[in-house]
């Protein structure tokens, strides 16, 4: 490579880390993409120029096929389905590392293996000894391995995500057995491919890894349930950037091996982000069996509800000097994420000081609540994260909550048997008066009881959070 491309992909790689530093604020994400893309775009052109040999006409068709469908789909995507898309895209990312890996390996070493012509001795010692290390072998292999694992992982977290494939966990008989004996099959067909010094023998140990580690990806994604999928999601999108690395030093191409290692740093952050924020190890979420089918209805437990109407939530909001909105998962299936806002601006006009609590797993991804206040204009100064604003909860006369439940649940502090205990959570139990808007007593995603629907200060708001909230307006304004 020439010093000059060395030096402009130092600068793509900037740009990369400068992108990461921005996404991770609120204020600076968007920003934090445009500075990525400059990077992918200099990562491209600089690229095709230093390998002039190759057929830019191609690269370019590549390009404009590529981009244009990766346009079309973020364009039409809906709010709600961008954990899918991004999920597809992991996948389709780790395909990619898995076919050049794979690509380079066989063109280089296999022309034509099963060709009557073709003479195994041409290969004396190995595949490894032929290049002088085993590293390039191990990284075709790995390449090849997590790009398998993550292609058909995230086509079944995308499945689960769309409801296409049951979110419940599905759990099969003897699975550990079954893991482990595919286990060791796709460690020897590991060892056939790079070290058996067969070319033929090679040749399938290529082809049987890339199916056994697929297979491997269906049965590790399978088992857990539905609302872990964002985990899985951000885990695969961990796995596509090794798989991106491995098949940067496959080729040679040091600008793919640190975008590689940056996509596989963010995503295994962002995946333990998640996992602290619930309380629970990433073993927990990956052995499975948790949401879904196992959340029981616990309604029927609670003894002293107090419900209230529209018009008693107004005049309870109307005496209040402080307001605290916490949006959940509920907010997003109503879209109730424009009235809220709406609602905070009637309050803020009576000279209520209004903000908005948010923590890191309400709803079903990342950032869920945030994307949503944010497209319904909500200033990032009053989104304020559970760590800045748990403490202002016993200082607050009124705090509503609209659709959240496990993220405000006192069993995390109180019972140290709950599936929740430890899980931090928004100390809504602690302000002056709760107005909790849901439809039923039913629960949220962990499937357990929730004793601040029967607390002192809680009044139960029944109804649909978009419908209910734009009750209380209503009567606001009429008022
Ligand atoms: P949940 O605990 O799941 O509760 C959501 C509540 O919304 C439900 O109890 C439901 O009660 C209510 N709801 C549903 N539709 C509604 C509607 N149209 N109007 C009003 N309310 C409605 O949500 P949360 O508090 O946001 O917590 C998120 C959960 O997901 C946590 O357990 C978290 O660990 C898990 N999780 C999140 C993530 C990420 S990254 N966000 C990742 C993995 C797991 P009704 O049916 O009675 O209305």
């Amino acid at each position: 490579m020439s010093t000059l491309a060395g030096i402009v992909y130092l600068v793509a790689t900037a740009f990369f880390i400068i992108g990461v530093k921005n996404l991770s604020k609120v204020r600076t994400a968007r920003k934090g993409n445009q500075y990525a893309a400059i990077g992918m775009l200099i990562a491209i052109v600089v690229t095709l120029v230093e390998y002039a040999g190759l057929d830019w006409r191609i690269v370019i068709a590549g390009l404009l096929v590529g981009g244009g469908i990766g346009a079309w789909m973020a364009k039409r995507v809906e709010m709600t389905g961008m954990p899918e898309l991004v999920a597809l895209f992991n996948g389709v990312g780790g395909l990619a590392s898995a076919l050049v890996a794979g690509a380079e390996f066989w063109g280089k070493y296999l022309p034509n293996p099963f060709s009557k012509d073709f003479a195994p001795a041409a290969i004396p010692d190995g595949l490894s000894d032929q290049l002088g290390s085993s590293i390039w072998a191990v990284a075709v292999i790995l390449s090849v391995l997590v790009g398998s694992v993550t292609f058909l992982g995230s086509l079944v977290a995308m499945g689960k995500l769309s409801g296409k494939i049951s979110g419940n966990p599905v759990i099969l008989p003897g699975r550990h057995v079954i893991l482990g004996l595919i286990g060791v099959a796709t460690l020897y067909a590991a060892y056939m491919t790079g070290f058996g010094g067969v070319a033929g023998g090679a040749a399938i140990g290529l082809i049987a890894l890339a199916v056994l580690a697929s297979v491997i990806g269906v049965l590790a994604v399978l088992p857990i349930g539905g609302a872990d999928m964002p985990v899985v999601v951000s885990l695969l999108n961990s796995y596509s950037g090794i798989a991106a690395s491995m098949a940067g030093f496959v080729i040679g191409n040091p600008l793919l091996i640190t975008a590689g290692a940056l996509v596989g740093a963010a995503g295994l952050i962002l995946t333990m982000i998640m996992c602290k924020a619930m309380n629970r190890s990433l073993g927990n979420v990956l052995i499975g069996g948790f949401g879904g089918a196992s959340a029981a209805d616990d309604s029927r437990d609670y003894t002293n509800v107090k419900s209230s109407s529209p018009e008693e939530a107004a005049m309870v909001l109307e005496a209040a000097e402080s307001v605290i909105f916490i949006p959940g998962y509920g907010m997003a299936v109503a879209q109730a994420q424009h009235v809220v806002k709406e609602l905070g601006e009637e309050l803020e006009k009576r000279g209520a000081e209004v903000r908005y609590a948010i923590h890191p797993v309400a709803g079903r991804m990342p950032g869920h609540m945030n994307v949503l206040l944010a497209e319904s204009d909500v200033p990032y100064e009053q989104l304020w994260e559970l760590e800045r604003i748990n403490g202002d909860f016993k200082n607050t006369d009124v705090t509503v909550i609209v659709g959240a439940n496990d993220v405000v649940n006192p069993e995390a502090i109180d019972n140290p048997e709950s599936p929740i205990a430890g899980m931090p959570i928004l100390n809504a139990h602690e302000s002056g008066t709760v107005l909790m808007i849901k439809r039923s007593l039913s629960p949220g995603y962990a499937g357990i009881r929730n004793p601040l629907f029967e607390r002192e200060n809680t009044l139960m708001c029944f109804g649909d959070g978009k419908e209910f909230l734009a009750s209380i307006l209503e009567e606001l304004k009429d008022t």
